[in-house]
């Protein structure tokens, strides 16, 4: 019997932040007056260690999850984080175990996840404009280096990569095209994503979201497209393919076009923290209880505990929150 939330919903994805930290200040994000000098992030002793991450993910898949995603901040800051992805390559009954990643330093690591049992990337790249994307990471971070990235991660097998496009209107929207255009016929997907007001830090109005209808009418002006299915229930991008078959994009429409009836995931954050909703303001430790000495019958009434109660949705009832909601940071809970 799968376990199900109050809405009926089952378990079905575990997504895994192993780091609070980015070498990136992408403004929608971390933007660097708040993620300053001063900032505090969690010190190594506040981190799960792998043999506790293991730990939970073994038993989370006990209670129906089959998909595994590591995010962070960027979890390829995560020392050794390729000692975590072959244990997590160990746990039996997991069909999927993927990482959401900038790609600044992917090139150089790929081989080493690759080997470790990791099956696929997706790769964030908002622009394939230079100067675009150096200001939108605020750190100069050139486009090639992360294309590099994209290119020895698919030639090791961790390909196609889905490349993830957070689009917020003045910033990026007139690369939308472009974007989409260098990806085309390489196999690889673009996903479009609607900008979210996830955290409290990055001052978020409706009028910078670009709807994932606008991007998908503009892609289809220059190229035209045709619906797909989805590729399993609950998948979050809605899929077009190009008519003239030089692959497909995607869009998520967390915004316009919410998904929560088909939320399938729970969150687990770099300090041990579960959340069952990207928009909420305090988590369920599991720290505590594993650190003095919870058996894994105590963890996993926990997990349950924590999904069987679960009835958020937050994205369908946006307009109905207060300005002041108190949400945690994508940086910490993972995207
Ligand atoms: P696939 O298994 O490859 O389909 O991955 P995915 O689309 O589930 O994961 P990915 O990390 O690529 O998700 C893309 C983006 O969609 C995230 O970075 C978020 O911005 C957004 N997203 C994912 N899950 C949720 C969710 O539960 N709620 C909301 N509102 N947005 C989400
Ligand atoms: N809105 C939408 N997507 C976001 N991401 C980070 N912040 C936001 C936001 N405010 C995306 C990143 C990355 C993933 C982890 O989440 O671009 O692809
Ligand atoms: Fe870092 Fe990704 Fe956030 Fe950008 S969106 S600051 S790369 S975690
Ligand atoms: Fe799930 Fe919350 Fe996102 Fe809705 S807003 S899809 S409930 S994480």
């Amino acid at each position: 019997m799968p376990t199900l939330d109050t809405l009926g919903r089952p378990v079905r994805d575990l997504r895994i932040s192993v780091t609070d930290r980015c070498n990136f200040r992408c403004r929608y994000c971390m933007p660097r007056e708040v993620f300053d000098q001063e900032w505090v992030y969690l010190r190594h002793t506040e981190l799960l260690t792998f043999e506790e991450i293991t730990r939970i993910t073994r038993l989370a898949v006990e209670l129906g999850v089959e998909k595994v995603r590591l995010t962070g901040g960027e979890p390829l800051l995560r020392k050794d984080v390729h000692l975590l992805i072959g244990m997590l390559s160990g746990v039996d009954g997991m069909t999927d175990l993927a990482m959401t990643t900038n790609a600044s330093v992917l090139a150089r690591r790929a081989e080493a996840l690759r080997d470790a049992g990791l099956q696929r990337i997706t790769v964030s790249l908002d622009s394939i404009d230079d100067e675009v994307f150096r200001a939108m990471n605020d750190v100069d971070f050139p486009v090639e280096r992360v294309l590099e990235g994209i290119d020895v991660a698919a030639s090791l097998g961790l390909g196609p990569v889905k490349v993830n496009a957070v689009v917020q209107r003045g910033v990026n929207d007139h690369t939308i095209e472009d974007l989409a255009g260098h990806f085309r016929g390489t196999g690889h997907t673009v996903r479009y994503i609607e900008y979210m007001d996830v955290g409290m830090s990055n001052g978020w109005k409706l009028d910078d979201v670009v709807s994932a209808a606008e991007i998908v009418e503009r892609i289809n002006d220059r190229w035209p497209l045709e619906a797909v299915p989805p590729s399993y229930p609950g998948e979050v991008a809605t899929r077009f393919r190009y008519l003239d078959g030089e692959g497909e994009i995607g869009v998520i429409g967390s915004v316009t076009q919410p998904f929560c009836g088909n939320c399938t995931r729970l969150r687990l954050s770099a300090e041990g923290q579960l959340y069952t909703c990207l928009f909420a303001g305090t988590g369920t430790d599991l720290k505590g209880p594993i650190r003095t000495g919870a058996s894994d019958d105590d963890l996993r009434g926990i997990l349950e505990g924590v999904w069987t109660k679960r009835s958020d949705r937050y994205s369908e009832r946006r307009s109905e929150h207060t300005p002041g909601w108190e949400r945690v940071e994508m940086s910490y809970i993972g995207g």
